[in-house]
């Protein structure tokens, strides 16, 4: 097992360029199960759901050659089968998302209904629910979603919650599917847009994405395009909190500000001084000398995101006075806050609210990554904890961060992988 050694107390200066979006390239490489030739993608991250998604695709026919750093050229390469593989889909809930391309382009799907995860149940209802109302069966037996269709018929969907994944499922199938359909209460995440500009290449014909009504005329075939994953503006909000935590100044280049301004105003609120650069593709975030303590509310796009919220808990630690923040997405994102209080934290938690009593000196621990943002959230907190703290479970961070301890080390942090027996 893998485990990273960080010995806090260093302000972290210089550049760190931001990859290619996990939650953006997840779906889009979902999507080429619909495509006939080739796709290229291009700023493609260098993640283990990166990979993890290029093996269920492999079962599904899918062909995928990365003869570049960064880029992932994909195409059909046999009639693959319709079911993905359990193991794949436990690993990783975003293999899901292969759901609504099958039943378009095949008319079946046999998926393992993904399970809960640390941060909550996280159920499929509404994604399943879109299937049903584009004409699919949808049965569950032994674990397993069996889904079956003719050909999918365009509908009127509104969702009870406007889920990314939902409204990217949905998305994904209407767009060959017969007629038009209209989601309501659609996500309007960066991601989600970033995929309906990816079909829209490929030939779809999409209306209203990134707003609460998205519209889809489906048409009879799709074909491969290339296109160049948007930036992840989480790494990016990890590296701009790493800046304030450890009183430094950091540059994130490759970056879109839009999609940043939530983060970039709570840091502002908080008292570091965030510079836009160039055209709005670099942002450099200088710490204070002292941060004040904040309230936070999650919310989905444009409202401040839940994948932030733990790396800003980390954050509230270091703010003078209390913090309360709220997570109103999932329901048990909180699970790094008995970690952090192993390091010195002073939070408590009731529900979906946290209580944090800032400032607190940190003191390094042997403490573990309960999940991807909790474990980047343990590493920002060592960043500026004395001593030695080394991050157990790292095997959570490297689903989405690509070369998070190079990066880091690059902008002076003293923090070394070991490979623990
Ligand atoms: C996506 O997850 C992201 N993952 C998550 O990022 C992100 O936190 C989340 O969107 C919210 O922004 C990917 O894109 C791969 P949701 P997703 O459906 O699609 C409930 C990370 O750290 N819900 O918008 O699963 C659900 O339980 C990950 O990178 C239903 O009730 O999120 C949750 O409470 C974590 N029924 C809420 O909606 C459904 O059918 C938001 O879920 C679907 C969702």
């Amino acid at each position: 097992m893998e485990k990273l050694v960080i010995t806090g107390g260093y302000p972290l200066q210089g550049k760190v360029r931001v990859a290619g979006a996990k939650n953006a390239v997840l779906p889009l490489m979902a999507a080429t199960l619909m495509l006939t030739g080739e796709t290229v993608l291009e700023e493609v991250p260098a993640l283990e759901d990166v990979d993890t998604m290029v093996q269920v695709l492999a079962y599904l026919g899918i062909e995928a050659r990365s003869d570049v750093p960064g880029q992932l050229c994909l195409k059909p390469a046999a009639e693959g089968v319709v079911a993905a593989p359990y193991e794949l889909v436990r690993r990783m809930r975003a293999s899901f998302l292969v759901l609504g391309p099958l039943l378009a382009c095949r008319g079946r799907a046999e998926i393992p209904l993904p399970g809960g995860c640390a941060i909550g149940t996280r159920p499929v209802d509404l994604h399943l629910k879109g299937m049903q109302a584009l004409g699919a069966e949808v049965v569950l037996n032994q674990g397993t979603i069996s889904a079956r269709a003719g050909r999918l018929k365009g509908c009127h969907i509104y969702l009870d919650f406007p889920s990314v994944g939902a409204t990217e499922n949905i998305l994904m199938a209407a767009t060959l599917a017969e007629g038009e359909t209209v989601i309501e209460n659609a996500a309007v995440e960066p991601e989600v847009v970033d995929l309906a500009n990816f079909l829209s290449g490929a030939g779809a014909k999409i209306k209203g994405a990134g707003t609460s009504i998205v519209r889809v005329k489906g048409v009879k075939e799709l074909r491969g395009t290339r296109h160049s994953i948007i930036p992840d503006r989480i790494e990016a909000g990890t590296f701009m909190v790493a800046a304030a935590i450890t009183g430094g100044s950091v540059t994130v280049e490759n970056v879109v500000y839009e999609h940043l301004k939530p983060v970039v105003a709570k840091l502002m609120e908080m008292g570091c001084s965030v510079s836009v650069l160039e055209s709005g593709d670099a942002l450099r975030v200088d710490a204070p000398s002292g941060l004040k303590a904040v309230d936070i509310k999650t919310m989905p796009y444009p409202g401040f995101p839940t994948d932030m919220q733990s790396p800003f808990l980390a954050l509230a630690t270091q703010t003078q006075g209390t913090s309360v923040v709220t997570e109103t997405v999932f329901e048990n994102r909180f699970l790094l806050v008995p970690e952090l209080k192993r390091l010195g934290a002073n939070v408590r938690t009731e529900g979906r609210t946290a209580v944090i009593e800032g400032k607190t000196p940190l003191t390094g621990a042997k403490v573990k990554a309960p999940d991807l943002r909790g474990g980047a959230a343990l590493i920002l907190a060592a960043l500026v904890a004395q001593d030695e703290t080394e991050v157990h479970n790292l095997y959570h961070v490297k689903r989405g961060y690509e070369n998070l301890e190079e990066k880091l080390a690059g902008l002076g942090a003293r923090v070394r992988l070991v490979v623990d027996n």
